[in-house]
């Protein structure tokens, strides 16, 4: 029988994996770095979202793992190569909430243009202002998308048409592909010089940490608005509150932060700042779709040897 150690409580499209008798599930919901040091080290696999962080610490101990199961797209929060050097599977499920995410983000970003949020709370404070809440058309401006991969794409097509030019950065990204999609493809300068809106959908990664700091900010448009439904530590979220009180920076909307629940409410205390608690991939679509395929992927690689969806990489 393998042990599998679930580290989120919700285990709905999870039946097969809870019906199997090769397997017994128990779950501890967002275990403490120490809490899972002690745990792991009794379980052949693990599920987890982003929350939890496999570090290497972790994986050394970790003496019967066989499989890390991510349920959803972000492995920062796992030391892949670690795991791949002790052979432990990394699999994840990559598109399973790229159109919520995609979603979120536009949602977002006429949060933005319309004064949505503030304008609902006026309201709902018995408040009838009309005058102070005069928003901005999509229609016409410039999209400046960095990272053109599922969740970019689908944003892309979308708000092709709301009748926004759409450019982007990405270095792995296919020109003939972009321009079919009517998008076109720069460098990174070009996008911060040209775009009125910034939407960030790369990984995090070394070259993208911190990507988004006061000498970025200083290349890009005055008045442009900056969208983060990607990772929070790409963006420098001091520098982006001094540029949005300094008035460079018209406003953002961001999802996700560079500590979650934030230490640091700075950013979320500015005026002219949306924000959502890393929601982007929280419906109830994406989470029954993701859950269903992780159980999946785990189950086929413990029962019959099949690895998919895996990210481990050998040098
Ligand atoms: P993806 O892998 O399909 O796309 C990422 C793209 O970024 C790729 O095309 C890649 O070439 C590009 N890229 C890599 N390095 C780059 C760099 N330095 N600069 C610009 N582009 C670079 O991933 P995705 O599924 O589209 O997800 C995008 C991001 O959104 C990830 O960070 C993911 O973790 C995050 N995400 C967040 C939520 C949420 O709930 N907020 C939900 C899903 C995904
Ligand atoms: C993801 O990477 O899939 C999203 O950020 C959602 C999550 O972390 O659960």
């Amino acid at each position: 029988m393998y042990k599998i150690l679930m580290t989120y409580d919700n285990t709905e499209g999870l039946d097969t994996l809870f019906s199997s008798k090769e397997f017994k599930v128990d779950i501890h919901n967002k275990p403490s770095q120490e809490e899972l040091k002690e745990l792991i080290k009794d379980y052949n696999g693990l599920l987890i979202r982003s929350e939890v962080k496999v570090t290497s610490d972790i994986i050394d101990i970790a003496g019967k793992l066989k499989f890390i199961g991510r349920a959803g797209t972000g492995l920062d929060n796992v030391d892949k190569e670690s795991a791949t050097k002790k052979g432990i599977i990394v699999a994840n499920v990559p598109g399973g909430n790229t159109i919520s995410a995609a979603e979120h983000t536009i949602g977002l970003m006429l949060s933005l243009a319309r004064h949505i949020p503030e304008s609902y709370k006026s309201l709902k404070n018995r408040k009838w202002d009309r005058k102070n809440f005069v928003g901005t058309e999509l229609f016409g401006k410039t999209l400046g998308l960095i990272g053109l991969g599922r969740i970019g794409s689908e944003i892309a097509k979308r708000l092709n048409a709301f009748g926004m030019k759409i450019i982007a950065y990405d270095p792995f990204a296919n020109q003939e592909a972009a321009k079919k999609n009517n998008i076109e493809l720069k460098i990174i300068d070009e996008v911060f010089a040209q775009a009125d809106y910034i939407s960030i959908h790369s990984p995090l990664n070394d070259s993208t940490r911190g990507m988004i700091n006061t000498d970025a900010i200083k290349k890009m448009k005055d008045g442009v608005r900056i969208i983060n439904c990607a990772r929070g530590p790409i963006v420098n979220e001091k520098d982006l509150s001094d540029a949005i009180k300094s008035g460079k920076v018209a406003g953002a909307a961001i999802d996700v932060f560079a500590k979650e629940p934030p230490e640091d409410w700075t950013l979320i205390d500015t005026d002219k700042v949306v924000v959502t608690p890393h929601l982007a991939a929280s419906t109830d679509e994406a989470q029954i779709r993701i859950a269903k395929e992780i159980g999946e992927v785990l189950v086929d690689f413990f029962t019959k040897g099949i690895v998919r969806n895996a990210v481990n990489t050998k040098k």
